[in-house]
């Protein structure tokens, strides 16, 4: 039978596990042609694709709706900037984000999980993705300079922007007119902050006094990280802490584990971003061809990655479609890799430790509401975005 495949077929993407299984043997590299592009869905192929920075461009954007259906550039924030503005520009804020730095904001996270926690557990229910969504949202508001109720506002604009239709490829004229409501409100507060600076370890701080490959940044550019900078910030790990719990629910042998050694709990955090990654595509477009498995990937033509496919290769992964807290990865395309790997993967995985640490802590025994949980498909975003449980309240 002939594989189909398409970003925005939503029968395919409801399930798509055996189609990138039978890409991977048959098609490792999917031509479809309706958009002109390429789908690369093996581990290997995707790792040497991110790390061939001479072939690829991200400079027409990454996400599908951005290499498919933009009339205009993306803005210009180094997520679509190539070397060397790309270094540059990541390079302001990139040392908030390493290893040991993150090391230190432990107690800070884990008192904002602790704060949200409490009242709930007095409830008896918790919906986890609601409670790492606003864990990541406050953690990255004093990251970049804004205060809760800010980013709380700007978040619901986002919400907003994203909500997709069926049928209709891309934003909605609702999400345009909240992505419009967005800038406005966003420029505000630029204009405030430049009267008033906020806290000088803040981004905004840093952008509004940078002076980025000889020139000043604009309203528009800093517009632009301050709204990349809330999406990348929060919508992946309460995607990734949300599913975790729901697998964790669904193989009680893993949560066992788990329960008996909480220091697999970082370990389960990993596992649930290999197994359903959040991130699931993202893509590129050639500034030159490429051969790959016998067919010409012409120059102008995008490359889709299939990070979630990745994530469930065999040629990679022993037992790909098993979810095992104890797995030993030699390498994670979770978080990308090459000059674009995610610059709040340390991030990602302390706030997703420490809300899972606190939760099963504080929770003996949990149900996951099965009923009630809902999958999310967007142009790039996947996983459970609703798990509700329930328990004993205290
Ligand atoms: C489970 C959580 C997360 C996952 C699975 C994830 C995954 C990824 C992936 C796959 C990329 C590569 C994108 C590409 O190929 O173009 C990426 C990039 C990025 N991520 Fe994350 N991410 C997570 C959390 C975060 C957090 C908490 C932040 C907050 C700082 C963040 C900020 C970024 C940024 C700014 C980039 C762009 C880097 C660049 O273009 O140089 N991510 N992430």
């Amino acid at each position: 039978m002939e594989i189909v495949y398409s970003p925005y077929d939503e029968r395919v993407m409801a399930d798509p596990w055996a189609t990138y299984r039978r890409m991977q043997d048959d098609a490792p590299a999917y031509y479809i042609p309706d958009l002109d592009c390429w789908a690369l869905s093996r581990f290997e192929d995707i790792w040497q694709a991110s790390m061939d920075r001479h072939s690829y461009t991200a400079g027409h954007g990454t996400s599908p709706d951005a290499l498919f259906l933009a009339s205009e550039p993306p803005p210009s924030v180094f997520l679509f900037m190539d070397p060397p503005a790309h270094g540059v520009h990541r390079g302001m804020i990139a040392k908030s984000y390493q290893k040991d730095k993150i090391a230190t904001i432990d107690a800070h996270v884990r008192a904002i999980v602790r704060e949200l926690l409490m009242p709930a557990l007095e409830t008896g229910r918790i919906e986890v993705y609601h409670l790492a969504s606003r864990v990541a949202l406050f953690v990255i508001a004093d990251f970049i300079g804004l205060t809760r109720e800010e980013i709380l506002h700007i978040r619901g604009l986002i919400d907003r922007f994203y909500t997709r239709e069926p049928g209709v490829r891309g934003t909605t004229p609702a999400g345009a007119q909240a992505f419009a409501e967005a800038h406005d409100y966003i420029h505000g507060l630029i204009g405030k902050y430049r009267r008033q600076p906020p806290a000088s370890h803040s981004h905004i701080n840093t952008w509004l006094h940078a002076i980025a490959a000889d020139t000043t940044m604009t309203d528009e550019e800093i517009f632009f990280s301050i709204f990349a900078m809330v999406i990348t910030g929060s919508d992946t790990v309460p995607l990734t802490t949300a599913s975790c719990v729901y697998y964790l629910d669904q193989f009680p042998d893993q949560q066992a584990l788990a329960r008996r050694d909480p220091a697999l709990l970082a370990g389960a955090f990993e596992e649930t971003a290999r197994y359903d990654q959040p991130t699931n595509l993202l893509g590129r477009r050639l500034v030159r061809d490429v051969e790959l498995h016998g067919q010409t990937m012409r120059e102008g033509q995008s490359v889709l990655f299939l990070y979630a496919a990745a994530g469930r290769d065999g040629r990679e992964f022993e037992q790909p479609d098993s979810f095992n807290i104890e797995r030993k990865m030699r390498r994670t395309l979770a978080f990308g890799t090459g000059i674009h790997f995610c610059l709040g993967q340390h991030l990602a995985r302390l706030e997703g430790r420490i809300i899972l640490e606190e939760l099963m802590a504080s929770i003996p025994e949990f149900a996951v509401e099965r009923a009630a949980c809902r999958r999310v498909y967007g142009e790039f975003l996947q996983s459970y975005c609703s798990v509700p449980i329930s328990f004993k309240p205290r």
